[in-house]
């Protein structure tokens, strides 16, 4: 082990990611808000009516308690139907709240990263068509241009889009979320769309400020085949790799996007369009070959014997996974930010481990050469998780839904010795998960 542990960059970013949505409160006219609100959608019955409440003014104690923890950096979005209430309107006091909030964090030295478009739409856009629909790329590019020119004061680091593939898959091919479609035309229309709209924003913050960094996060996940010596699983294990991430991952390189069959799409507006590269990574799934799935690609999706689940529901806790994904995106040659990491782990007993086996993941890997800039541990506060409503805990900030009340857990503790001596020490591993203090000492 080196004597003074595990080092990091002394210019590295250390933060939390959140979205509107998910932490603000008061939701605004979105369908989201309008679908979460039917019984029987949203897991434990909550909604996202008062969460965190950021637009009520406790983002500033949030703020303050990210501050306090050290962190340097913060990952947040803005609310398009806050923004633009009805087609072409915009609503100035939505933009007066957002820039309160950015200037809180400049006043706390925390620099922020603004995502414009994290899963939720403005309801006037759903009624003509949503994502799916030809309009929405001109809507967005407009959109993204009008937030440059109020908010570009407090920010230059762009992310324009959040996981592309996610969305399209949960929202237009598995039917999980709003608008609950199960039709894989309509999910590679939709991925399509919003790939050209993160190619037609990127130029548009680049017209309007010369300082922008602008980039989009991509979800990596990792699928390996269930038997490694099997073909038929290798080559299923590859299909859904290609179907999920290779379909997101390689056209703002060439502007070149691979459907299956080889029906590609060529869109040359794409073509290097990343200033950096925005990396979510939570989990593994392991694949055979199942003959009766020709809709998945004929390709099962499990998990792997034995291995560390975070809770029901969601996938294996695999911190190799993020040293590989890192590797796989080296060969782009860009910055790469950690956008989104994170664990649902109501009792904060796995995320300090959590926490450091994905930090040394990425430390393997910044000492391979990647490009590794910033790391923002998903999330800073427990917030309102999508469907499953506040049943599934990500925050290092735990929250009382019922008085509002914020408690630092152990986990919060730990990201907070990390990032103020921007080191992981034997010290702290001892403390904190000493079960691990081999994987991250000595991996590989
Ligand atoms: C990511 C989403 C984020 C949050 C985490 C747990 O895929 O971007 O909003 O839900 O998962």
């Amino acid at each position: 082990m080196p004597a003074d542990g595990l080092r990091f960059p002394p210019d590295f970013r250390w933060g939390t990611a959140t979205a509107a949505h998910q932490v603000e409160g008061e939701p605004a006219d979105t369908d989201w808000w309008e679908w979460e609100q039917v019984p029987g959608h949203v897991r434990d019955g909550t909604d996202a009516r008062r969460s965190c409440e950021w637009w009520a003014g406790r983002y500033a104690q949030d703020f303050d308690l990210a501050r306090a923890m050290g962190q340097n950096a913060l990952r947040l979005s803005v609310d398009w139907g806050r923004i633009e209430p009805r087609e072409g309107k915009w609503d100035p006091e939505a933009f007066a709240r957002y820039r309160q909030m950015l200037s809180a964090l400049r006043e706390r030295e925390i620099e922020p990263m603004v995502t414009l478009f994290h899963f939720v739409s403005p309801s006037w856009l759903v009624e003509k068509g949503g994502w799916q629909s030809e309009g929405v790329v001109r809507y967005f590019e407009r959109f993204a241009a009008k937030v440059v020119e109020e908010l570009g004061d407090w920010v230059d680091l762009w992310c324009t889009i959040n996981e592309p593939n996610v969305y399209g898959a949960y929202s237009y091919l598995l039917g999980f979320w709003p608008p609950q479609k199960q039709d894989v035309r309509q999910f590679f229309r939709v991925v399509h769309n919003q790939l050209l709209a993160h190619a037609c924003a990127y130029r548009a913050i680049h017209r309007l400020q010369s300082s922008a960094r602008v980039g989009l996060a991509q979800h990596l996940h990792i699928f390996d085949p269930m038997r490694p010596k099997s073909p038929l699983d290798r080559w299923a294990a590859g299909m859904q790799d290609s179907l999920f991430n290779g379909l997101v991952l390689d056209p703002p390189v060439d502007g070149v996007l691979r459907f299956p069959l080889s029906l590609n799409t060529r869109i040359p507006e794409l073509v290097d369009s990343q200033d950096y590269i925005g990396l979510n990574y939570y989990s593994r799934s392991m694949v055979s070959f199942d003959i009766t799935q020709p809709g998945l690609l004929f390709g099962r999706r499990s998990v792997m014997p034995g291995a560390e689940f975070s809770m029901e529901g969601w996938g294996e806790t695999y911190p190799q996974g993020l040293y590989r994904v890192l590797k796989r995106l080296e060969r782009c040659g860009k910055p790469i930010y950690v956008t989104e990491t994170g664990v649902p782990d109501n009792d904060d007993s796995k995320r300090p481990r959590f926490l450091l086996t994905h930090l040394a993941a990425v430390h393997r890997a910044l000492g391979e050469g990647v490009l590794v800039k910033g790391f923002y541990f998903w999330s800073l506060v427990d917030n309102f998780e999508w469907a499953d409503g506040f049943s599934a805990r990500f925050g290092l900030i735990g929250l009382d839904l019922a008085t509002g009340q914020r408690t630092v857990k152990r986990s919060g503790q730990l990201y907070e010795e990390i990032s103020r001596t921007g080191a992981i020490t034997a010290d702290m591993v001892k403390r904190y998960a000493p079960e691990v203090e081999d994987q991250i000492f000595s991996p590989g």
